[in-house]
């Protein structure tokens, strides 16, 4: 069977993946090496030097273009390094249209690294195609999607976006890292690059710090080699070793994410002191039919804010949890909670972020894959 007959329960585990040749090895080993031995100059066997390809890092390369159905991987030592690939693909007088809702880290390298560099930024809600579309001008090389947003859970239609790209003759990049390929898969609705911090779900064990990306096209998939070797923000090989092996039960992990994440959601939506909770598998969500459409299910990110919308109120909640660890991040197996206004948000500044919503009552749940019903009581606990 080959593996474009794969589905993607299997190319988790398959895609892209070979076994080892020297020694028939089923997982690909942690080539801890720098350096490769040439019987002269320029006689190897495919590696000269491990920033420029490390075989591990390729195997891991190899499973994310095939999980995101791209033609091409690359794998970097962060998410935000991977991002910082991308951005360097642009020249001064460039221009960038980004979700307004994104990210705090990105948001702080877009305008606080690349901007004195001569790239403009702008940031948009995006819930309607023509305001992105009021933004395009003969300078606009990029549109940056991060969907279900950061920590608002907004959703956006990629589609469309693509459309909006495609018209401005710029490239679409999505940031997956919320949904994963098993949720959404960015390229079949017309995305060219797909960006990860598979940090969270795809390495899914909250053990490593990675970035991928996926990208559909060679030439662009060339830039960016080019790039990744040039300024070497490259992963070392156990990690990628970990992060590959955390792909191998994404499917499994996701889909008991977004069974307890639909149960918390749930059970919050009906709490005297919740005020709000946003997760797009709610009929009420304002994106919930782009969800549906776009999304396989509705994943394990949820936020709540607290009736009243007071800091210390967030904080205690937080505070008192006790399955739920305090902490940045998401996406592991284990759940988190996190106060987006002061954690993961706090770079950007107060009046952007109330614009979309991270206000001081807010509270972000990263539901893990514990028993359902130890987070209830968990949560049941802090707010009482
Ligand atoms: C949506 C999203 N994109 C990018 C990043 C940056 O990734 P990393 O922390 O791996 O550099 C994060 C980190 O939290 C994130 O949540």
């Amino acid at each position: 069977m080959s593996e474009k007959d794969l589905r993607f329960n299997s190319l988790t585990i398959h895609g892209g993946q070979q076994h080892e040749e020297a020694t028939g090895a089923v997982m690909p080993p942690i080539f801890q090496t720098s350096t490769y031995a040439q019987s002269h100059p320029g006689g190897h066997k495919g590696f000269e030097y491990s920033r420029t390809q490390n075989p591990t890092r390729m195997a891991l390369e190899n499973s994310i273009a095939s999980i995101e159905g791209a033609g091409y991987g690359l794998a970097f030592g962060s998410g935000l390094a991977a991002i910082d690939a991308v951005i360097k693909m642009l020249e001064p007088g460039d221009e960038v249209i980004s979700t307004n809702d994104l990210y705090g880290g990105t948001y702080r390298l877009f305008m606080q690294i690349f901007s004195k560099y001569g790239i403009k930024f702008h940031f948009t809600g995006m819930a309607e195609s023509e305001t992105v579309a009021a933004l395009v001008n003969e300078n606009t090389k990029l549109i940056w999607v991060e969907t279900p947003t950061n920590p608002m859970m907004n959703i956006i239609d990629i589609e469309a976006m693509a459309k909006v790209a495609k018209d401005a003759g710029a490239l679409l990049v999505v940031d997956n890292t919320f949904a994963t390929p098993y949720l959404q898969r960015p390229i079949e609705l017309g995305a060219d690059i797909v960006m990860h911090s598979a940090t969270k779900y795809l390495a899914g064990h909250s053990d490593v710090v990675l970035g991928l990306l996926a990208v559909k096209d060679k030439e662009v998939a060339d830039r960016l080699y080019f790039i990744q070797n040039s300024s070497g923000a490259v992963c070392g090989p156990m990690d990628s070793f970990l992060t590959l092996r955390g792909i191998k039960t994404l499917h499994v992990r996701v889909q008991r994410h977004c069974e307890n994440g639909k149960a918390i959601a749930e059970y919050l939506r009906e709490h005297p002191q919740v005020e709000s909770v946003y997760w797009p598998g709610f009929d009420s969500h304002p994106n919930h039919d782009i969800a549906r459409r776009q999304m396989k299910d509705f994943g394990g990110m949820v936020s709540f804010r607290l009736k009243g919308d007071k800091l210390e109120d967030a904080v205690a909640v937080v505070s008192k949890l006790k399955v739920f660890t305090l902490a940045e991040s998401l996406g592991g197996v284990e759940s988190l909670a996190g106060h987006p206004a002061s954690m993961t948000h706090a770079s950007i500044p107060v009046e952007e972020r109330l614009k979309t919503g991270v206000t001081d009552g807010l509270v972000r749940l990263s539901v893990g894959i514990e028993d359902v019903d130890d987070l209830i009581a968990d949560l049941e606990q802090a707010l009482s």
